[in-house]
């Protein structure tokens, strides 16, 4: 089994999509080891996302990330990273696949409701930037 790092943005949580969301990861198999709600701060936003940090669209992303309350989560199941990303869906809603997370929920490609992790490297910083060991509960 593998581990990877989710979140439920600010666009989601203020419309209630915390528990929707939540099920179709339960539903797609994973089981949710660690959760928690954080309002990020400036500094928090823009050091989980420093590798975006020369992209014109980074000003934004942090103000979009810190303008409410997210749920940072770690998912487990078989080939988390992989299908995590396949139930998200494409970044950009509009090409976004039927039954996919953004398809269904997601406003635009900056309030696009989920972040997932893209490889082990990443999702293991991520889990770290978020989790210490003693609140992930496998
Ligand atoms: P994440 O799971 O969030 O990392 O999504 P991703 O891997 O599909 O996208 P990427 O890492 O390229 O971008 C990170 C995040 O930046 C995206 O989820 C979007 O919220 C945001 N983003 C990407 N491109 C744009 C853009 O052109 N405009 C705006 N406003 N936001 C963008
Ligand atoms: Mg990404």
């Amino acid at each position: 089994v593998e581990r990877t790092f989710s979140m439920i943005k600010p666009d989601a949580t203020r419309r209630n999509l915390t528990g929707a969301i939540t099920k179709m990861f339960e539903d797609a198999g994973f089981s949710v080891i660690a959760s928690k709600r954080v309002w990020m701060s400036r500094r928090e936003a823009e050091g989980f996302y420093a590798v975006h940090k020369e992209r014109p669209f980074f000003g934004e992303l942090v103000e979009s990330m810190c303008s409410g309350p997210t749920i940072v989560q770690v998912l487990q199941g078989e080939n988390a990273i992989a299908r995590n990303r396949e139930i998200m869906g494409a970044t950009n809603p509009s090409d976004a696949a039927e039954g996919t997370i953004r398809k269904a929920f997601a406003l635009s490609i900056g309030e696009n409701s989920v972040h997932g992790s893209d490889a082990p490297e990443t999702a293991s910083q991520e889990i770290a930037y978020w989790f210490s060991e003693t609140e992930i509960v496998g």
